[in-house]
């Protein structure tokens, strides 16, 4: 089968052949049908992630993934052949952006109905990683207002609808074409944060994903309410700004989790959408890549495998 791969950090991934992997005790072999990619795997092949997630080589780029189950190791965790399934492998063990991948048969999520393979890949990092960081680390609550950074990429658009489906009140940054895309998808507030300074626009909010870091993280904190919450995606917030602010921060560091996969992925089936930069075939994976490290994708980039 092919495999999109590099050998070292730093390495331009590129297709080799390579054996079709067998899958072990707990483990199913996926027939894969698409894939997406994330700004993690740009970072895993920069070895920028090697304190937390270290590689070993050959390794094979991508996480995210959907496809059907072509066969098991021993035990199928109720799962049988065939299987329309949705995965989140790994970052150590990748695999994703090939035509078949390793998955742990409890990591293995069914696609709902009417939910297609391509907006499915685009699912597992991105709108679990949103998942998490507003109900599970932020608490976000019905009737709160919510700042997410980067309404129109991969965690902020499912973050806008997540928030909005949950009652909160919904500010956004974008820029461009960025701004109506977070519109569309429900953000009561767009603000373009290349002509606008958002510590303007914003203030007392009860919570801020950010998903960007820096200058950016340090100055949400303006914008926080006493008592609010920060919390983010890029790097550890500064406690003692948090402090001096009165608020909360914490680090989201993202764990697969089937049931929150599985939860997800219903909301999908609900009408969340996939916002979608591009669909691209396997043989492209590479534009693919290079579009996600440009830092400025509308959402998910899907390779069709
Ligand atoms: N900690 C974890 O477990 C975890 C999990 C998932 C993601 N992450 C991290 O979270 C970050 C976001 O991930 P993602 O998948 O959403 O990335 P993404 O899809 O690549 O985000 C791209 C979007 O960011 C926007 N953007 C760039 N700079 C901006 C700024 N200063 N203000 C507002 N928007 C801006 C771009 O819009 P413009 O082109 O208009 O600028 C583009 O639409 C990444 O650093 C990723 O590695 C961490």
């Amino acid at each position: 089968m092919k495999a999109f791969r590099i050998n070292s950090y730093g390495a331009d991934p590129a297709f080799e052949p390579v054996d079709t992997p067998k899958p072990k005790a707990g483990e199913a072999l996926v027939k894969v049908a698409a894939a997406s990619i994330n700004p993690l795997d740009n970072k895993l092949q920069q070895g920028y992630m090697d304190a937390f997630f270290p590689l070993s080589f050959s390794y094979t780029i991508g996480t995210d993934l959907a496809g059907t189950v072509e066969s098991f190791g021993e035990g199928n965790g109720g799962f049988t052949i065939g299987e329309r399934v949705v995965a989140r492998t790994a970052p150590t063990a990748g695999g994703a952006i090939a035509e078949y991948a390793i998955v742990p048969v409890d990591q293995l999520v069914r696609i709902p109905a009417g939910v297609s393979f391509e907006d499915a890949a685009g699912v597992p990092t991105a709108a679990g990683t949103a998942w998490q960081a507003l109900f599970e680390v932020a608490k976000l609550k019905s009737g709160q207002t919510v700042l997410i950074h980067a309404g129109a990429g991969g965690v902020g658009s499912f973050a806008i609808q997540f928030a909005r489906a949950a009652g909160a009140r919904v500010i956004t940054t974008a820029s461009g074409d960025g701004v109506a895309i977070a519109e569309r998808l429900g953000a009561d507030q767009v603000i373009d944060y290349t002509t606008e300074d958002f510590t303007r626009h914003v203030s007392d909010v009860d919570v801020v994903i950010d998903t960007i870091g820096g200058d950016t993280q340090a100055r949400s904190f303006d914008v926080l309410r006493p008592g609010g919450f920060l919390a983010t995606t890029v790097s550890p917030p500064d406690e003692a700004l948090a402090k001096a602010h009165g608020v909360s921060a914490a680090f989201v560091f993202h764990s697969s989790d089937a049931g929150r996969l599985a939860t997800v992925i219903d909301k999908v089936a609900g009408g969340v959408q996939v916002l979608t930069d591009r669909m691209i075939d396997l043989n492209d994976a590479s534009a693919g890549f290079a579009r996600q490290a440009s830092g400025r994708a509308r959402g998910k980039i899907i390779v069709r495998a």
